[in-house]
């Protein structure tokens, strides 16, 4: 009997365990961060709902246990939801086949002391298109892991997406890690992995090595041909003065997809690559990192890379056209929009509501620590109080609204726009309301929106969000929103217009704005505020 009862006893903890285990996956995979798309637009869940990553990239060196101690304090001081560090493979794989996963845990650890995600950087074969990061056996192993070489016969500072060693080393080294994370991380610290690091080759708009002449010199793929809707042929039979690039870009794709489909085949985050975009204006071959998926060739890459999830803009010109033209070339219905990198001098901060208004489901600022390096004049020559600031503000405001945000955005219900120097006013049309956005007026003072000055500098932005035919959730910087009825016959009247903020999903009203608050429409300064607004006309 005895035994009977403990036979029993034994299986019932089986059953158990096997239950909870079988939960236990469920609830991972479940939970998993993935990217989902519906009518053109994305959203990135996180626990099963939109989120919205808020997102600061440490400096290149500083991703390690020793400068943990001036990494915090600035992350906290920005209010990141998310921070990118890079692994470095020198650090991950000290020999050949070695892993060393103690700065990856520390960085888990850490990260979830500080109530972060992490997006993780794979600084492999490619880091602004050279191969620095590698360890030292790639690196001084020339015969099977060559650097690229120009049509005159000079090697060039990155490595041959040709060398079958590189591409198996990278490919080892990248999915040892995958284990690694799907291991230690069943919490879901990490949301994505971005593959290697401004993917390209500078000094050279290929490599013509043997092994890439012939290849060069071969039919293009067949399924290049079928996404391109193009003929078959030789590359410079197919592409004419185009080929030397789009061969190359063909070339890295397809080895960027190795790295990644093994990766996933372990555990399949989100993977994202992210660019060296050319100026879309004036971007001539050879004034960019060739083979990148710069704008030019993002068919190619997308049809090269599918195990990329994404393409990814990193956007260092705060240039009004230029940066909103880039967005515009990012935003297709066959790539989600996320911002890695931008500049962190001031006039970039405006831009995350751009950025918003391109559907994005995330944006993030580069060299945001406190370890002294500032990468001026590409952005501000010290990373202080006054740097981080505006960054700040921008995620006060949406981290309390993250998840409404990415929701509305997903749901296409959500327009924003960043100023431009030189228009300083702008529509948005959101059925029968025309929302007029103005910048550089005062607070008190009926001046028509149109007639305003804009800031000097450029500094605003505006996102409005509908949640009814007449009730809006409306956010600003440094900018005058009001509302106009279609109906040119009628007026505006706000009937309610609270400030507030969700807390766990949640409207908590914390005040009605009335009066001088609403009497010349709805003013922003730098306070982060958030307002439910309902109008109505008379
Ligand atoms: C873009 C790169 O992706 C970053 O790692 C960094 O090198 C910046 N450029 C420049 O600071």
């Amino acid at each position: 009997m005895r035994l009977c009862l403990a036979l029993l006893a034994a299986a019932l903890a089986a059953q158990t365990s096997v239950t909870l285990d079988a939960q236990t996956s469920i609830q991972t995979a479940a939970s998993m961060p993935r990217i989902v798309q519906q009518d053109g637009r994305y959203a990135l869940l996180v626990d099963g709902k939109p989120f919205l990553m808020l997102g600061a990239q440490v400096n290149n060196s500083s991703a390690w246990p020793a400068m943990m101690p001036k990494v915090w304090p600035a992350i906290e001081q920005i209010h990141a939801n998310t921070v990118e560090m890079p692994i470095y493979w020198e650090q991950w794989e000290p020999s050949p086949g070695r892993f060393d996963p103690s700065v990856l845990h520390l960085l888990l650890a850490q990260a979830r002391e500080h109530h972060v995600h992490l997006v993780l950087l794979w600084f492999g074969t490619w880091k602004n298109g050279s191969g620095h990061y590698t360890p030292s056996f790639i690196k001084l192993d020339e015969a099977r892991g060559p650097h690229v070489v120009t049509r005159d016969g000079r090697k060039v500072d990155s490595l041959s997406p040709y060398s079958q060693f590189t591409l198996g080393a990278d490919r080892t080294a990248f999915t040892a890690l995958m284990r690694e994370l799907r291991a230690s991380d069943p919490q879901h610290t990490v949301l994505m992995v971005q593959v290697e690091n401004e993917i390209g080759t500078y000094g050279s708009v290929r490599d013509f090595s043997p092994a890439a002449q012939k290849l060069f010199n071969a039919p293009v793929p067949g399924e290049l041909l079928a996404a391109l809707h193009k003929q078959p042929g030789t590359w410079p039979e197919v592409f004419g003065a185009d080929a030397d690039e789009f061969f190359y870009a063909w070339s890295i794709a397809r080895y960027v997809n190795q790295i990644a489909v093994a990766g996933k085949a372990v555990y399949p985050l989100p993977m994202y690559i992210n660019v060296a975009t050319r100026d879309p204006f004036h971007g001539t071959p050879g004034s960019y990192e060739s083979g990148g998926a710069v704008d030019r060739v993002l068919a190619i890459w997308k049809a090269g890379a599918p195990a990329i999830d994404l393409i990814a803009p990193d956007l260092y010109n705060p240039d009004y056209a230029t940066y909103t033209t880039l967005l515009d070339l990012y935003h297709r219905p066959d790539n989600a929009m996320f911002v890695p990198e931008n500049g962190n001098t001031p006039q970039y901060a405006r831009y995350f509501y751009a950025a918003l208004g391109h559907g994005a489901i995330g944006w993030s600022v580069f060299g945001i620590d406190q370890t002294g390096f500032s990468n001026a004049p590409l952005g501000a020559p010290r990373i202080d109080d006054a740097a981080i600031a505006p960054f700040a503000l921008n995620d006060e405001i949406f981290g309390p609204i993250d998840r409404q945000v990415a929701q509305l955005n997903f749901e296409g219900k959500l327009q924003a726009v960043a100023e431009d120097p030189a228009n300083h006013y702008q529509h948005l049309t959101f059925g029968d309301w025309k929302v007029l956005v103005g910048y550089g007026l005062p607070q008190f003072g009926a001046q028509d929106n149109r007639s305003a000055k804009g800031n000097d500098p450029a500094d605003g932005g505006a996102m409005v969000a509908q949640l009814g035919p007449d009730e809006f959730l409306v956010t600003a910087v440094h900018a005058r929103v009001d509302f106009l009825p279609a109906d040119s016959g009628k007026q505006r009247q706000f009937l309610r217009v609270e400030e507030g903020s969700y807390q766990n999903g949640v409207w908590h009203m914390t005040r009605i704005w009335n009066g001088d608050q609403t009497d010349y429409g709805l003013n922003f300064t730098s306070a982060p505020q958030i307002l439910r607004v309902t109008v109505a006309t008379y």
